[in-house]
């Protein structure tokens, strides 16, 4: 699957869910076994879908409203998913700081949070070599659990198709908890107090969210006085999590894509919002072509290096109608380098008139390695990007659609900084990720007041004004 024909015209040529095998591709890899992997194809092909067309149609109307000032756009979790880590426990703390982190927002903000999940899918990795030396011993690079295994043998780093399968049957598996969990009771607003999670209740943020968590009562209690419960009002009872990851493993995605019987159109089924990376969004490429012919709503990764022409050019081949919802801008430019290179783009894309949901993602330009190689981010970084994209909108009179944050709801030591002040020499204790650096439940929480206190004070949401 290495470079292939060069098509000139791509727009013109005729979309089908296998046209981008005739585009350049970066970052998918060559499986030494064809016939296994074209088995594996053909055996997704006949799987249920893991999400439906109509889910995805209303993500792109909450994001279309989000565009123009009307909600906020909540997206986190995992940088990678890991197989290892597949247990109740874990899904169920990072749908419940969601959950917290949308309280803060919606009761803080006064708006619509749309939540959406990096989960049950996000399982692909871009890596910046093809290969990785540890004491003289070169091997294949790990590509995330869906392509080869962590282990540093060689064995484990070939890439084997079994493991779409076994990522799949997870999605399956994190999707259905998921659906419990935001139908079934869990998300129950009367239930915002239970939410406070074991180590955050222990934290100085916890008094903090238990004196929103009764105003919530409070409000609820007055909305019950009148009439409206949630036994009558399932908003009150109910929510709604979307799911989301990067499309990078293009054979997977494609055994995913189906028709929709409503509408007859193709969507990309193994998640109700696909994005492309950074390194992976040339115009001329594999991964844009794939997209091209999805009707899901897409996020563009816009990173420091990205050019204003390209961005436009790709808002062109993948939104042509300028349908509004269909592509959100997702930049992470870093803390240093944001109000310099975004205000250009903000600038262009509406001198242009599209439509385009700003989401900002603090975390992908602000990693950093300790004196030990550990890799990390800084809270103050991450904080400081979210500031400077609010900045800008401010400046541009231009409306911050979101955060994009990798996060987990499991108290690890990842970040440094954040209320409880983690240094270097505290993220040896539980660094547990299998990729980049997470923010923990508590530095999750914190962002989240952060940014609603933002959003209110700079009077950005227009429902607000
Ligand atoms: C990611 O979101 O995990 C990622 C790899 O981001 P980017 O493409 O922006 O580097
Ligand atoms: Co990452």
């Amino acid at each position: 699957m290495g470079d292939t024909l060069n098509i000139t015209n791509p727009k013109l040529s005729p979309w089908v869910p296998e046209s981008w095998r005739s585009f350049p591709v970066k970052h998918v890899p060559d499986y030494p076994d064809a016939n296994a992997l074209q088995a594996m194809e053909e055996r997704l092909r006949r799987y249920p879908p893991l999400v439906f067309a109509g889910e995805t149609r209303r993500l792109k109307e909450q994001l279309a409203a989000a565009a123009k000032g009307e909600a906020f756009v909540l997206q986190g979790g995992p940088c990678a998913e890991s197989f290892g880590e597949f247990t109740a426990d874990i899904i169920r703390d990072i749908f419940r700081i969601t959950l917290q982190m949308a309280a803060v927002l919606a009761f803080g903000a006064k708006v619509p949070v749309i939540k959406i999940g990096r989960i049950a899918g996000q399982f692909a990795k871009p890596r910046s070599s093809p290969t990785e030396t540890r004491n003289g011993v070169s091997l294949l690079s790990y590509r995330g659990e869906i392509i080869n295994g962590a282990e540093f043998t060689e064995q484990a780093r070939i890439p084997d198709p079994k493991r779409m399968e076994i990522a799949y049957f997870q999605s399956a598996g994190i999707l259905n908890l998921l659906r419990a969990f935001a139908t079934g009771g869990y998300a129950n607003l009367n239930a915002v107090h239970r939410w406070n999670l074991g180590f955050v209740e222990r934290s100085p943020l916890a008094k903090r969210y238990s004196v929103l968590a009764n105003r919530i009562d409070e409000t609820l209690s007055f909305m019950r006085a009148c009439g409206l419960t949630a036994e009558n009002s399932p908003q009150i009872q109910e929510t709604e999590f979307y799911t989301s990851h990067e499309a990078l493993l293009l054979p997977y995605e494609q055994a995913l894509t189906r028709i929709d019987s409503t509408t007859g159109e193709w969507y990309g089924c193994s998640a109700h919002f696909l994005w492309i990376g950074d390194r992976t969004r040339q115009p001329d490429g594999a991964h844009v072509e794939f997209l091209r012919g999805l009707r899901n709503p897409i996020g563009i990764k816009v990173g420091p290096t990205a050019k204003i022409e390209e961005i436009l050019k790709l808002i062109e081949i993948l939104n042509p109608s300028n349908e509004p919802g269909r592509i959100s801008l997702i930049t992470r430019m870093g803390a240093q380098k944001i109000r310099e290179l975004l205000p250009p783009f903000v600038r262009e894309v509406k001198k242009e008139g599209k439509i385009v949901t700003w989401l900002c993602d603090p975390m992908h330009g602000n990693t950093i390695s300790t004196s030990e190689g550990v890799k990390t981010r800084t809270f103050d970084a991450i904080l400081s990007e979210v500031i400077g994209f609010f900045d800008v909108f401010s400046s541009e009179n231009a409306y911050p659609g979101g955060i994009h944050v990798e996060m987990t709801g499991q108290n690890v030591t990842e970040c440094v900084g954040g209320a409880h002040h983690l240094t270097e020499a505290d993220l040896n204790e539980r660094y547990q990720t299998f990729c980049d650096p997470r923010l923990n439940a508590e530095q999750s929480l914190e962002m989240a007041f952060l940014v609603a206190e933002e959003l209110t004070t700079r009077h950005f949401m227009k429902l607000n004004k």
